[in-house]
């Protein structure tokens, strides 16, 4: 058995409303805006973008990532539109066990649209079908209600809630993780 992981030629997924594609130093402005967002980054154990350059930085450790082959990620656009309104992501590949993280995150002007929960089946079925990873998992602050519906309507099941393992920011914060097993 073998991944199939080849980011070269880069997959642009689509659905109903969305096209997923690579997020390029062009897509700065909305890259700040979402990495700066204090509504967005809430439940984030992540410093915000302070400047456009933090966020040009970012793009750049999205495309190290994606060359490196430990991630890759897209920008979560409407069909028509070029602007970005969020990224979604598969992180922290582990060849060695058929798995990666999911991780997303959306502009609140397009909260509560279901789009994240379209995205979301886009890249699990690239993660199974065309990288042939076994398991996906997604990592969440439990007070992020909004993020676990999304992963329990896409049959994510929650594995284990770690109490305080991780420090952030002065404070030891809880985290749950779901997973999604291929069972092909
Ligand atoms: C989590 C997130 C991606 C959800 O995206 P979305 O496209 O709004 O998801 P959906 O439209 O599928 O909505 C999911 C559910 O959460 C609810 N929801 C949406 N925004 C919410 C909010 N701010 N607070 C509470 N619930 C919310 C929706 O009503 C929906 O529930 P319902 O189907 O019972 O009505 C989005 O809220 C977000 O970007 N949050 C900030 C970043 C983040 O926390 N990312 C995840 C890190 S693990």
């Amino acid at each position: 058995m073998e991944l199939s992981i080849n980011f070269s030629n880069f997959p642009i997924l689509e659905s109903e409303r969305l096209l997923l594609r690579e997020v390029t130093p062009d897509d700065v402005k909305e890259v700040f805006q979402l990495r700066s967002d204090k509504e967005i980054m809430k439940y984030i154990p992540r410093v915000p973008a302070q400047t456009l350059e933090d966020a040009l930085e970012h793009i750049q450790i999205l495309s190290e990532t994606k060359e490196k082959e430990e991630g890759i990620s897209w920008g979560i656009c409407q069909k028509g539109e070029d602007k970005i309104m969020g990224i979604i992501g598969l992180y922290r590949i582990n060849k060695p066990n058929f798995r990666a993280e999911v991780g997303y995150i959306l502009d609140p002007k397009f909260h509560g649209k279901g789009f994240v929960s379209e995205a979301i089946q886009l890249v699990i079925d690239f993660g199974f079908n065309t990288c042939k990873f076994h398991t996906l998992t997604a990592i969440i602050d439990p007070r992020n209600s909004a993020s676990e519906k999304v992963l329990q309507r896409a049959n994510f099941q929650k594995e284990a809630h770690f109490k305080e393992d991780f420090y952030f920011n002065g404070e030891f914060l809880d985290s749950v993780h779901y997973s999604i097993i291929n069972k092909k």
